[in-house]
């Protein structure tokens, strides 16, 4: 057979300016396995997979795939035509002012006749038996920007293997997407391997890699720490090599005292979301948990302004308020984490100082009248809470890694001390040590007499850190869970069943 590994980095060396994202890195893999590579945010997985897809050129090193030197000048398109390297990156890559279709064929488009005129019947054909392959029903020709975060991943997962890739570099798919979907691609996956394609997984989901992957490679501080067969690790061993640390309680959960009401929603009804009512405490974490489609997310998008609602009230304090915009309800004491970071939550190219202080600004003051010193000292509080890896303060928050990010986009809106706090998915694409983290500080929160109210894909996490629960399915409240009847498989069974029977 000669070599077993078709592809084989090694050595690579990665300086950013103040960093050093990767120190002579190795990674060899074999045909038709999963490799998942773990590590905390900011330990270099995006930036290795990002020198292998031509995104980012090494300092030094070399990348062979099937024995064949890759001149590291090549760019990704032609490491995707010419060495069926493909990656779907960890932040989505979708052009919202187009179509699903063209968002799938970008850059290849099909052509047809001797005019060379775009083919769209062909076009919508191939889209459609590749939506297929998710349950995904739409027109190819709807635009992109009215799909939810999962679907839009959904896209960036369905151009990746509408190619014929030999090496597939799956930079945390799964971020947004929810059981159901998850279990589809992972179904995908395992149909991808027995055609012999090799697939590179980064994940923070540890039960992903044990249900996935043959070997795991773990990373820290722009190191291999090393690599292991899964069937030979545990996930203790796995959280101790990365964070340097064993974590015994992954959701410090609290007994807190839970006050009176606070917010009250009566028969609101947004979106595909009917008829919702529910109240939430003082100092209680309450959980919405359903599928895409469910309503919970548009139910926190009417309460919030961000949808149009068609029906119902929404009474803070014991007083029926009206709330258009999130500024207006910021105004009110009530402030949104949002899922897409890239879209809601970050000025991607201001320093990370001013993004943690932008909600602030009422208070250190505006323009030349800031009160640096306070700013400088804000932030670095914050920094240091959540453990946001950067070179310093002023670096540009794009260059920060995905999940640090994250990080920032949740202390902006915790630093405006509010009344009600909503998460959308706070922890999405957060790293274990700092999942605990930011658990630890919403509990802290509570007991400061702060209401919580989390949407998340994420069953464990909602299991693990709410008081209370409702389950929506299919646009309506399917059910309602207190914490001490908390039961993974009835909940998750409630909200799959409750979409079945739309
Ligand atoms: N374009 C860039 N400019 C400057 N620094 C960068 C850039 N991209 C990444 N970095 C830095 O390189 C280091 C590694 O980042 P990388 O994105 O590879 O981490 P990661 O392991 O993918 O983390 P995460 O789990 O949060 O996605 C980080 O310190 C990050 O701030
Ligand atoms: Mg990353």
């Amino acid at each position: 057979m000669g070599n077993e590994y078709n592809l084989q980095i090694k050595n690579v060396t990665k300086r950013f300016p103040g960093v050093l994202a990767l120190d002579k890195v190795d990674l060899e893999t074999r045909r038709g396995e999963v490799l998942a590579v773990i590590g905390e945010n900011g330990a270099g997985k995006s930036t290795l997979m990002k020198i292998l897809s031509g995104a980012h050129l090494m300092d030094s090193g070399e990348i062979r795939l099937d024995g064949k030197v890759i001149p590291p000048e090549t760019g990704p398109k032609a490491r995707m035509d010419n060495y069926g390297l493909g990656i779907i990156y960890q932040e989505l890559n979708y052009l919202n002012e187009m179509t699903i279709a063209e968002n799938l064929f970008l850059g290849r488009v099909p052509l047809k006749g001797i005019l060379r005129r775009v083919d769209y019947q062909a076009m919508k054909k191939a889209s459609m038996e590749l939506m297929r392959l998710f349950d995904m029903d739409y027109n190819p020709f709807t635009l992109v920007k009215s799909l939810s975060v999962a679907e839009k991943q959904i896209l960036e997962i369905l151009r990746a293997v509408s190619r014929d890739v030999k090496v597939l570099v799956m930079d945390e798919p799964t971020s947004s997407l929810n059981e159901v979907e998850t279990q589809r691609l992972f179904g995908y996956i395992e149909s991808l391997k027995r055609r012999g394609v090799t697939i590179i997984y980064i994940s923070h989901k540890l039960e992903e890699v044990f249900r996935l992957a043959d070997r795991v490679m773990v990373m820290r501080d722009g190191k291999r720490v090393g690599v292991l067969d899964v069937g030979e690790t545990t996930s203790g061993q796995l959280v101790e090599m990365m964070v340097g640390r064993a974590i015994t309680e992954m959701y410090p959960k609290a007994e807190l005292p839970i006050g009176e009401e606070v917010l009250r929603i009566e028969h609101l009804s947004c979106g595909c979301a009917r008829d919702i009512s529910f109240s939430l405490r003082k100092g209680e974490i309450f959980g919405l948990y359903g599928l895409v489609g469910s309503g919970c997310v548009e139910t926190v998008e009417g309460l919030l302004g961000i949808r149009a609602i068609s029906g119902g009230k929404v009474i803070l304090d014991g007083k029926e308020t009206k709330i258009n915009t999130p500024i207006e309800a910021k105004k009110q004491g009530i402030a949104y984490v949002p899922s897409d970071r890239k879209a809601e939550g970050l000025v991607l190219i201001h320093s990370l100082k001013d993004n943690l202080t932008i909600t602030k600004l009422d208070e250190l003051g505006r323009g030349l009248k800031i009160n640096s010193a306070r700013q400088k000292e804000y932030s670095d509080t914050w920094i240091e809470k959540m453990q946001i890896r950067t070179p310093s303060r002023n670096a540009i928050v794009e260059s920060l890694s995905g999940g640090n990010q994250q990080k920032v986009v949740v202390a902006k809106w915790i630093l405006t001390d509010p009344k009600v706090l909503i998460m959308n998915d706070p922890t999405r694409g957060v790293d274990v040590g700092a999942k605990v983290e930011i658990y630890k500080i919403m509990e802290d929160l509570c007991r400061r007499g702060i209401s919580i109210i989390m949407v998340t894909a994420e069953l464990l996490e909602v299991i693990g850190i709410t008081d209370r629960m409702l389950i929506f399915a299919n646009g309506k409240i399917e059910g309602e869970f207190q914490r001490k009847d908390y039961d993974q498989k009835a909940i998750l069974h409630m909200a799959v069943k409750g979409s079945e029977n739309a």
